[in-house]
């Protein structure tokens, strides 16, 4: 899916660090998801060819309970079964939130779970299947997935991450933009929020040094050191791949306009050669 098809498809994952409160269980930002919702609208209706890819992160409603009852380490114990069941469910409730606003927004978005187009095995995605996600995206509906507890064959069950499943996606659809919303302006030097000296990195490449230590908040899937892993595979995938502060209004607009606005633009590596590159360019 790609320019060939006359498409431009932008790849939006909207952090759990927008959405929710991460350090207060089940806290939706309601305000924040209405506000991007309208942002991204502007996108698709400025041309009948643009299409809206979306993944959404778990925030306070998976990343607590996820390491409480350590559901990243697979099925080890009894008790381990009911925070997965709860984690689940609760998932499926910030989806359908966040699915509501956005339809009430006059974006034509479904629930799109992983499991639909993704098989999990030791924690890892080891199966894709393309067709269903092509065919709504080419339809004009804009399919909302998000990191979940999922059921895994080797370990019952483990924790995808979504930067995870936006790695999935952005293979699948060759966006011609990706979009990271967190909650911090970009990627820095250091993490942010634990120095005030550190610094924003505009162009982002692999070679670029990167502390990402933690605060105490929960993130099993392990918050910006996480997601650099997948940054630079997506950069391949995408004509632009972009982090940027969701909590900014107009940040969001302004990049999926093709204005400047303040975040970290990942560069790809070069690849070897031989290796074939799967990278497409967009307009944007
Ligand atoms: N070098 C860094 N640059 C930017 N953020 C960093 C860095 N190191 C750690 N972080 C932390 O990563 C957080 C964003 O990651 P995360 O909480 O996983 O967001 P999301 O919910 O969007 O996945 C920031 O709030 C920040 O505290
Ligand atoms: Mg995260």
């Amino acid at each position: 899916m790609d320019e060939s098809h006359g498409l431009t498809v932008a790849l939006i994952k909207l952090g759990g660090s927008v959405l929710t409160n991460k350090s207060r269980l089940r806290s939706f930002s309601e305000t924040e998801a209405r506000r991007l919702a309208l942002e991204m609208k502007e996108f698709i209706s400025r041309s009948r060819y643009h299409r809206l890819v979306l993944v959404h992160g778990g925030g306070s409603f998976g990343h607590i309970r996820a390491k409480k009852y350590n559901l990243s380490a697979g099925l080890r114990e009894e008790s381990q079964l009911h925070g997965f069941a709860q984690v689940r469910n609760d998932m499926r409730d910030l989806n359908s939130k966040i699915v509501s606003i956005l339809i009430e927004s006059g974006i034509p978005a479904i629930s799109f779970p992983p499991e639909t187009f993704l098989r999990v095995h030791g924690g890892r995605v080891i199966k894709s299947e393309a067709g269903l996600l092509e065919k709504c995206v080419g339809a004009g509906l804009v399919p909302v997935s998000f990191g979940d507890a999922v059921i895994d064959t080797r370990q019952s069950f483990s924790i995808l991450s979504g930067d995870a499943v936006m790695l999935s996606m952005s293979s699948m659809v060759h966006p011609s933009i990706s979009v990271f919303c967190t909650d911090v302006d970009g990627v820095f030097d250091s993490n942010p929020r634990l120095s005030a000296n550190s610094r924003l990195i505009p162009r982002l490449r692999e070679s670029d040094r990167v502390s990402t230590d933690a605060t105490g908040t929960d993130d099993v899937t392990g918050g910006m050191g996480g997601k650099l892993k997948f940054l630079f595979e997506i950069a391949h995938n995408s004509g632009r791949t972009v982090v940027l502060n969701g909590l900014v209004p107009l940040r969001l607009r302004e990049t999926l306009a093709g204005r400047d606005a303040t975040s970290t633009e990942v560069v790809p590596t070069r690849r070897r050669p031989g290796k074939k590159a799967s990278r497409r360019s967009g307009y944007i």
